[in-house]
């Protein structure tokens, strides 16, 4: 497949944004991809929105105007809730975020109407979640789990001998969420994954969420909308079939880290489902 001369940037706040690029890569498999993970700043989550949106803005600058990205994705629920009208004012090319695709595949899962969300705290404290789905006519419970993502951050996920820990502390935050549920008389059947670290615990997650809740995360739902909010006429979609895995892809993918490179290429590895290839180091100020 001849690849276009069309680059997209995907930006996360750290590695976790790789699920999205993943699921870009079998939607629009014939652009060029650059990725930048802000992991000197890392966590986002825990920030103020004047810091996320400087730097969800700086990053978005370093994608478009050093490294020739035409279109953006904002890989991160975090600066997706709280940058995006920054973002858009920094960089004069079209940008995608998580959270409206979230929520609209909540809207496509949910037969009761009421969602949950677990997301980071400043993700939870903007409430993009919870608007962005009552604008779809359902009413979101959000939940801040701060926990998680250091635990994912340090591998101790499903596959690790220590993930007894982190399946109590899923187990807690859920607890918690579902008596919320229960005291507001509402009646969830999805839960939303609004964090892009946590689909490596979808496994857990999936075993401690009640019989028949759906999990979902956005990934999915992003690609799928920037293949119509891009012009993706010449980078092959629509038109051609999605791959059906991301081994099928031919990958020109190009990531940059603010930090160790050593540790973005060990852990992207396990968000991207395959090795990252050589990761370089750039330097956004602090
Ligand atoms: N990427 C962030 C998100 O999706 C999680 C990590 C952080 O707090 O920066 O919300």
């Amino acid at each position: 497949m001849p690849k276009t001369n069309k680059r997209i940037g995907v930006f996360d706040s750290g590695f976790g944004g790789l699920t999205v690029l993943r699921a870009l890569l079998t939607h629009i498999p014939q652009a060029h991809y650059t990725f930048l993970g802000d992991t000197a700043r890392l966590p986002y989550g825990s920030k103020s929105r004047r810091t996320i949106a400087k730097f969800a803005a700086e990053s978005a600058q370093f994608l478009v105007n050093e490294q020739g990205a035409q279109y953006l994705v904002i890989a991160c629920n975090t600066a997706s809730a709280l940058a995006l009208d920054a973002i858009q004012e920094a960089v004069p090319v079209p940008v995608l975020g998580v959270i409206q695709p979230g929520a609209q595949a909540a809207r496509a899962a949910s037969r009761t109407g009421d969602v949950l969300v677990i997301a980071t705290d400043a993700t939870v404290r903007s409430h993009a979640y919870a608007a962005a789905c009552q604008a779809l006519g359902l009413h979101a419970l959000e939940k801040a789990c701060p926990l998680l993502v250091p635990l994912v951050e340090e591998g101790w996920t499903g596959d690790s001998p220590r993930h007894s820990v982190t399946e109590q502390v899923i187990r807690i935050y859920l607890d918690e969420l579902l008596k919320d549920a229960a005291a507001a008389h509402l009646h969830p059947d999805t839960l939303v994954l609004g964090c892009t670290h946590y689909p490596l615990l979808r496994p857990l997650i999936e075993q401690i969420v009640p019989v028949g809740m759906k999990v979902i995360d956005s990934a999915e739902a992003t690609a799928a909308q920037a293949v119509h909010l891009f012009d993706t006429k010449d980078m092959g979609a629509p038109g051609l079939p999605v791959l059906e895995t991301w081994e099928d892809c031919p990958a020109d993918v190009h990531c940059f880290a603010t930090d160790s490179v050593e540790k973005f290429e060990r852990l992207g590895s396990r968000f991207l489902g395959c090795p990252t290839g050589k990761v370089e180091l750039v330097d956004l100020g602090g």
